[in-house]
């Protein structure tokens, strides 16, 4: 579909899951991650405020570079990486179609 992007989970046993991402409803990557049934908290409601869904990138299609409130927020994060991002800063569009992440959370 045409709407529709994959975006992979890479799950703990390195096996990759694919969900499919609706790019036309107003949801943000956090949303339709924990709607798939991941754990993620999203205490803050998605407003970079609490970094439960922080992610790794394993591979980048093409994200446009986080906002200064996504940044602040990920310098709090103890498990951060070279790669870290907030899932629910990111909104799926058609060129992060085969994008790759990893959930982290916020420790
Ligand atoms: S849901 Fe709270 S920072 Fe993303």
């Amino acid at each position: 579909m045409e709407n529709t992007i994959h975006v992979f989970v890479e799950e703990e046993d390195g096996s990759k899951t694919p969900i499919e991402v609706p790019t036309d409803m107003g949801l943000n990557l956090m949303d339709v991650l924990k709607g798939s049934g991941y754990p993620i908290e999203a205490t803050c409601g998605g407003l970079a405020l609490c970094a439960t869904c922080h992610v790794e990138i394993l591979h980048d299609p093409g994200l446009r570079d986080p906002q200064d409130a996504e940044l602040d927020m990920l310098d709090t994060v103890p498990n951060l990486t070279a790669n870290s991002r907030l899932s629910c800063q990111i909104r799926p569009e058609n060129t992060l179609d085969g994008l790759v992440v990893r959930i982290l959370g916020d420790r």
